[in-house]
């Protein structure tokens, strides 16, 4: 694995002259941020050796490099699920070459099914926690300490300071946001009415099929991180209404404008 990651992270330094701190990866509902990258080099995930490839309809795979404002960043257009079948291993490799790259600071967004009763489709949860439910661990197996501690800390996962710093921001700006805990469940089926029940019981404010492993991954590697979900669809007790990925995808693309103001100005302000 460490030979593997050290021949990609060089493959993109032959190629990328200045490489950022900062990467983001950009889920379902920030896609668009990209429009707001200058001065762009893009890299096909098919051309990076031993990447892995983007399967699902709305997720096209490039890495990004550019300025947004006045930052340099790294971005992941395009992640790669548990669900299309990928070993964890191959959902965070990306993380672990941006660590070999030398980023500091990861920025994740997602798309998540809210469960606390308060929150409103649309809304924008910053996450303060998580609670992994995937069936495979990403740091199962041999631990390279180069890489990190065999058993992380994870006390916390989702940096204050960033957090502290995305809620200043949206009060500035007026946007409504939520903060919660996300709940990282394996997927690709959207939960029955008992498990978003099950969800809730156990302290998690939404659900989605991401971000975990990616979080953890990146955690390992000392990384900072903060992750943003935008509630596309309510899994609340007494109100389970069917949910499309056609539904998810509308929702995220009506919050995005808000998700993308929050998100350019915190990678700009920290
Ligand atoms: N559940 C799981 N994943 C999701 C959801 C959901 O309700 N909405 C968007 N991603």
């Amino acid at each position: 694995m460490l030979e593997q990651i050290k021949e990609t992270a060089s493959y993109i330094r032959a190629q990328i002259t200045d490489i950022p701190k900062t990467a983001i990866i950009l889920g379902t509902g920030l896609g668009a941020l990209v429009d707001h990258i200058d001065e762009k080099q893009y890299i096909p995930y098919q051309e990076i050796p031993n990447f892995p490839i983007s399967t699902v309809e709305g997720h096209s795979g490039n890495l990004i490099f550019g300025k947004l404002g006045n930052k340099r960043v790294m971005a992941m257009q395009g992640r790669f699920h548990f669900y299309e079948g990928y070993d964890m291993k191959q959902v965070t490799f990306p993380v672990r070459v941006m660590k070999e790259l030398g980023i500091k600071t990861l920025f994740v967004s997602n798309a998540a099914g809210g469960m606390n009763p308060t929150f409103q489709i649309g809304d924008i949860m910053v996450i303060n926690d998580h609670i992994n439910l995937f069936p495979e661990h990403p740091l199962r197996g041999k631990n390279f300490t180069e890489l990190g501690d065999r058993f992380p800390d994870m006390s916390e996962a989702y940096s204050h300071r960033l957090i502290n710093a995305a809620l200043n921001i949206a009060e500035e700006k007026g946007i409504r946001v939520v903060q919660g805990v996300y709940v990282g469940t394996q997927g690709p089926t959207f939960e029955t009415p008992a498990e978003y029940r099950y969800f809730h019981r156990i302290g998690g404010d939404a659900v989605g099929m991401s971000t975990v492993p990616e979080v953890i991954v990146a955690r390992h590697g000392g990384m900072e991180v903060f992750a943003v979900s935008v509630i596309t669809d309510l899994g609340v007790e007494g109100i389970v209404e069917k949910v499309s990925h056609e539904e998810v995808q509308k929702a995220a693309q009506q919050a995005q404008p808000k998700m993308m103001e929050i998100m350019k100005e915190l990678v700009n302000r920290v």
